[in-house]
């Protein structure tokens, strides 16, 4: 009989078999977040397409079970010289070591977040794929580097990863565009779709005579959806300089107004508007140099690049407008140009406010960044343009960045040190301000520092009323600029050893926020001296404790 259109068979989709046997282990390397939070859209991804899926932060995984998986996707960012995060790090030594078991029957694939302005870009990504392969891994589809606006380039290797493992020969599986966005739960807007937030207020927190300029900037985010919480970030799509822009332009003898192709729908923008939106020009990096000298037409430049170590010195303070007044390029086009700069990149900050008490508005702290090098004064493109041209009234782009590295604890009752100089406060005055909304009380230990008491006590007042009524337990000041000797967090922290033991032992968590290099490296040795001298212990388990410490979440760090 012919069939109709009722009784044609339901066949189960050949895929079926597969894909309901198979287990899929993601594994990730986060450092701000960007890796879990694109792991996590990813797994819930293929749970809806009835995967069995199990997902860790790579140190979280148990490495003995390694042998068994079939199908293993790494997403890992890289931290500062190209080495693995945090949570990534003992899995990336396990996987180096000989204890690294032979892995004939892995299908593996790796995606790498980087920034492309570091020289190591995506370096930990990059290890992961090549040590996969040589331990007998195969390859599902091949790994992508990823520079900080990710978003495309992820979603598209999600979906290709998602189509290979589903076995049907490169089916497009549909991945929707909030998969893989970094915003908020609730909300249409993302990095890829900013928020164009009014600025309320933007102050300086910085009195007369201080050599800081720290701004407190007030943002509507009013009707956009977009929530956040303590720990979270704002990301900002800055402007460039308009005086750098119009200098580069006149150094090219371009015409300001000559329209460009601006990527997105065929529109079309002026040069003008092209290299103070879309483009970095205040950053020249090792592969832009490469890149940059194949277009400048420009001898002397190519063979000038020959010696890395000479990069090197030469982009340290230097930018676009420096390269092209000491290697003048030869018939430099807009067209030639523009494909080899980077993409604009976001900043992001640290949310100074509670979405609880306020969820309206968003604080955020910013120290202008201003420096002299190679003869020219040289400034930070968002913290100068929020500093010297944003006003309230005016609108400017952002997303929020949800940081599940830097979370306050769960349980009210848990103790917490908060160790944050300078602009590292903001997430703290966001964390106390939702317990005051919340009538939580005391347990709380607060570092700041900064140079001087009368000028740069950032948000004073607020500090000494949470103290007083008692959302903020205990605080500690170092004001480096009005004593003899330079005192910093990291002293007091010493100074106050028996108690910060004490705290430690009674189950506290431990926050850092600010500065990396030097600021979070010192504190988190007078942390380890506290334990050897208070606790009693070697330097070797001093380091375990702390260690457990941050496996635990109980030693958090969001540094810069
Ligand atoms: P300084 O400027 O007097 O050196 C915020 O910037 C505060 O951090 C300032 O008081 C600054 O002091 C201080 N600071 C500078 N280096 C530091 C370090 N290695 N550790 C902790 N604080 C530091």
């Amino acid at each position: 009989p012919e069939e109709t259109g009722e009784n044609i068979p339901q066949y189960q989709t050949a895929v079926m078999t597969p894909r309901e046997t198979r287990e899929v282990t993601i594994l990730y390397g986060s450092e701000t977040g960007n890796a879990q939070i694109l792991s996590e859209s990813m797994a819930s991804l293929l749970k809806e397409k009835d995967f069995h899926v199990s997902i860790s932060a790579m140190n979280d995984f148990k490495s003995n079970k390694l042998k068994k998986v079939e199908d293993l996707i790494i997403i890992s960012a890289t931290h500062g010289e190209g080495t693995a995060p945090e949570n990534a790090v003992d899995f990336y030594e396990f996987l180096h070591s000989r204890k690294a078991p032979n892995l004939k029957d892995l299908r593996f694939a790796v995606l790498s977040l980087g920034d492309e302005s570091y020289e190591y870009f995506c370096q930990a990504g990059k290890d992961f794929d090549q040590r996969l392969e040589e331990l007998g891994g195969e390859r599902i589809v091949p790994r992508v580097d990823c520079d900080v606006d990710y978003d495309d380039a992820a979603e598209e290797w999600i979906n290709s990863v998602i189509s290979s493992i589903f076995e049907t020969g490169g089916q497009n599986v549909d991945v929707p565009k909030e998969a893989v966005s970094t915003a908020g739960v609730t909300t249409e807007y993302s990095r890829k779709n900013p928020y164009m937030a009014e600025v309320l207020d933007n102050i300086r927190l910085n009195g007369r005579g201080s050599e800081k300029e720290t701004r407190h900037i007030e943002l509507s985010i009013e009707d956009s959806g977009l929530t956040f919480e303590p720990g979270d970030c704002i990301g900002i799509f800055p402007k460039n300089d308009e005086v750098l822009v119009d200098q580069l332009i006149t150094l090219l003898g371009w015409d300001p107004d000559y329209r460009v192709n601006a990527g997105k729908n065929e529109e079309t923008v002026t040069t003008k508007a092209a290299l103070r939106t879309h483009f970095e020009i205040t950053k020249l990096t090792k592969p832009l140099m490469k890149k940059l000298s194949e277009v400048f037409g420009n001898e002397s430049l190519t063979s000038y690049l020959e010696d890395d170590d000479r990069i090197r010195e030469y982009i340290y303070g230097r930018d676009l407008i420096d390269l092209i007044s000491d290697f003048p390029p030869v018939g430099l086009t807009q067209e030639t140009l523009f494909p080899v700069l980077r993409k604009m990149p976001a900043r992001e900050y640290s949310i100074a406010s509670s979405c609880a008490a306020n969820p309206d508005e968003v604080h955020l702290t910013i120290g202008a960044v201003r420096y002299h090098s190679n003869s020219r004064d040289r400034n930070g493109v968002c913290s100068v343009e929020i500093a010297e041209r944003i006003e309230p009234g005016e609108q400017i782009p952002i997303y929020v960045h949800r940081n599940p590295n830097f979370k306050f604890p769960f349980d009210d009752t848990t103790p917490v040190i908060m160790i944050g100089p300078g602009t590292g406060i903001a997430p703290y005055r966001s964390f106390i301000e939702e317990r005051e909304e919340l009538g939580i009380e005391g347990n709380t230990w607060l570092f700041f520092g900064e140079q001087r008491f009368t000028t740069d006590f950032l948000y004073q007042t607020d500090w000494q009323n949470w103290l007083n009524e008692g959302t903020l337990g205990r605080l500690d000041l170092a004001f480096s600029r009005d004593t003899e000797e330079k005192v910093y967090v990291q002293h007091l922290i010493q100074e106050s050893g028996k108690d910060f033991y004490q705290w430690i032992k009674s189950g506290a968590s431990i926050f850092v926020c600010g500065d990396e290099k030097k600021m979070a490296k010192d504190v988190h040795d007078s942390i380890l001296k506290v334990l050897e001298e208070e606790g009693d212990m070697s330097r070797d388990d001093a380091e375990m404790y702390l260690s457990s410490m941050k496996n635990e979440k109980r030693y958090q760090r969001d540094v810069y």
